[in-house]
Formats: structure tokens, C-alpha cells, sequence
């Protein structure tokens, strides 16, 4: 085949693409791939865009290690989607251990969203990250805590006065089948556009496991398309209890499938990034202990099953 993005784009997607991070980008090889751009026309930077590497100290920010990812996304000719504005994570303790009061929290995410997504204009950003706990209600974080549910209103309205070509997105995991946190997700949405508050999309992050695909992936991109918005699959990856063998490489083959042809089916579902493409990189072995092999580019940068599934899900 000719390489995934062709084969999205020609299934009239925006873009297929793989988050990467700084640290990766010594090894030539591993570049040579994700800079083909018939295989990946977008990127995300896996970590160096979060708050703790953009304004490590309140009003000093450093765009060195994003720019590097940026800048090589506009010299492979792919689009980028920014990763994020306001996450629980991966933040600088200024701000968890502040105790800044409402007014204050809520100017520091001003400063902190229209800085940075004014920075890297003309993107998809993910504003918002990890909103809700799992049952649907709202995640506990020092957002919430200290200001509520309006944080989210703040972060958006800032994001869209710094750069009103941006499309903002609110992105979260365990959205990717219908209940009770898709459905926290919906009637945010709704309570964002009852306000007049921006918002362009939801990113359905897709981290995961071998055999245990939603069956409701499709009514469930319908009922945020329904609402007038995009979706995106934004960190897909699909993980096995290791050792890989050829049955779980099948059945991972079979669930990449089912994944790229649900967004394939649905009008609204603009684009899938996958969580980095090859197992060298993945996040998956260091956070969920015993499991792995979870992208369709194996350690040695070869192709596996999945990448097949992947080109015919589309
Ligand atoms: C992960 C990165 O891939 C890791 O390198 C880092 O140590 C932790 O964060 N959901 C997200 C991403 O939105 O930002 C996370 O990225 C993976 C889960």
C-alpha cells in the first residue's frame, strides 16, 4: 500500500498521524519513519507541550522542546495537533501546591492556555485533558477544586481569544464506547454550547486492550457528531498481556481494524492518531505492568499485523 495517511486521506479523513517525544528524535531511524509523510500526516508531542514543560515557573514559559516537535511536523508537511492546555498532569507544583484562590487559579489558566496556544496558532489543541473520573463525575484535580466546573469555560474562551483558527477539543479516555463517562462527556458539551462557550471537538483518546473493543464505538462518535462538533481518536493503542504471540497479533490486527473503520464510518471522526507507532516507544510497558506490544510497528521499527489492519479498518 501506499502508507496510512494516503490510504486515510483517500478515505476522506483529515489525517492519520503518531504522537512522538524529544527524547526520540536521536534515533535516525525511528525518525525516517514517522517523518514519511504517506504514512503519518500529523503528530502529536507526547510530552514536551504540557504545563510542566511550557511554564515550569508562573510566567516564565519555555517552547524550546515543543518548537523542536512543531518545527519538525511543519518541515515533514503534517498537521499537529497540540497536547494540552490544562491536564491533573504532569504539572509544575507551583500550581498544584499554590493554593491560589478562584480569581487567581482561573487568571493563571488564562495566561497559561492563550500563551500557549498562541505560541503554536493555527492547530488542533487538546484544551482540556482528562476532565472526568471514570463513573462521570468530575475529576477532584486542583481545577475543580478551587474554581469548579467553570475552569473548563475559562481554558476554552482563552484558547479561542488567542487564536480563533485553533479547533478546540476536550479529550479524555474511557469515552470510547457509550456510558456513564461518554455521557458526562455529552452533557458538557451541551452545558458548553448552552453558554456560547468555544468548543470544536472531543478527542476520544482509545488507549486500548486486546479483545475487549466497545461494541458501541460507532453510536457513540454519533452521539458527540450529533451535537454539531468533530470527534478524534487521539491516542490510539491497542495492548496485550505480554508475551505477544501470533493469536493476540491477529486478534490485535482485528481490533486496530474495528477502531479505524468505526472513525471510517462516521462523517465526524476527522482523524486517528495512534500513541506513538512502534513498541520501542510506547508508554504502555511503564505504566501497566506485564503488558506492552501495543502499536502496529514492532522494537525492531518492522511492520506488525495491526499496521495491515489498520490500512483496511480505513
Ligand atoms: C504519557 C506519555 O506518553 C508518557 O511519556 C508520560 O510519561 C506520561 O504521559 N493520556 C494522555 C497522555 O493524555 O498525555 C499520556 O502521555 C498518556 C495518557
Amino acid at each position: 500500500n501506499a502508507g496510512i495517511a494516503l490510504v486515510a486521506k483517500a478515505a476522506g479523513k483529515k489525517y492519520f498521524g503518531s504522537a512522538t517525544d524529544n527524547p526520540e528524535l536521536t534515533d535516525t531511524a525511528y525518525v525516517a519513519i514517522l517523518s514519511n509523510s504517506s504514512e503519518f500526516g500529523q503528530i502529536t508531542p507526547g510530552n514536551s507541550m504540557k504545563w510542566d514543560a511550557t511554564e515550569p515557573s508562573q510566567g516564565t514559559f519555555t517552547f524550546a522542546a515543543g518548537d523542536v516537535i512543531a518545527d519538525l511536523a511543519i518541515g515533514n508537511g503534517q498537521l499537529l495537533r497540540g497536547h494540552n492546555c490544562v491536564w491533573y498532569n504532569q504539572l509544575p507544583s507551583w500550581v498544584t501546591s499554590g493554593n491560589f484562590d478562584n480569581a487567581t487559579l482561573q487568571s493563571i489558566v488564562k495566561t497559561h492556555c492563550s500563551t500557549v496556544v498562541s505560541h503554536y496558532a493555527g492547530k488542533i489543541w487538546d484544551v482540556i485533558n482528562e476532565p472526568f473520573n471514570d463513573d462521570g463525575t468530575w475529576r477532584a484535580d486542583v481545577f475543580y477544586n478551587t474554581i469548579g466546573p467553570l475552569y473548563v469555560n475559562t481554558a476554552l474562551i482563552a484558547a479561542r481569544a488567542a487564536d480563533p483558527n485553533a479547533k478546540l477539543y476536550i479529550n479524555d479516555y474511557n469515552i470510547e464506547g457509550t456510558g456513564a463517562k461518554s455521557t458526562a462527556m455529552v452533557n458538557l458539551v451541551k452545558s458548553l454550547q448552552a453558554a456560547g462557550v468555544p468548543i470544536d471537538g472531543v478527542g476520544i483518546q482509545g488507549h486500548l486492550i486486546v479483545g475487549e473493543v466497545p461494541s458501541t464505538l460507532i453510536a457513540n462518535m454519533e452521539q458527540f457528531t450529533a451535537l454539531g462538533i468533530e470527534v478524534a481518536i487521539t491516542e490510539l493503542d491497542i495492548r496485550m498481556t505480554l508475551p505477544a504471540t501470533p493469536a493476540l497479533y491477529a486478534q490485535q490486527k482485528q481490533d486496530y481494524e474495528t477502531v479505524i473503520s468505526a472513525c471510517n464510518s462516521v462523517p465526524g471522526c476527522i482523524g486517528v492518531t495512534i500513541w506513538d507507532y512502534t513498541d520501542k516507544y510506547s508508554w504502555v510497558p511503564s505504566t501497566f505492568s506485564g503488558q506492552g506490544a501495543a502499536c502496529p510497528w514492532d522494537a525492531t521499527l518492522v511492520k506488525k499485523p495491526a499496521y495491515d489492519g489498520i490500512v483496511a479498518g480505513f
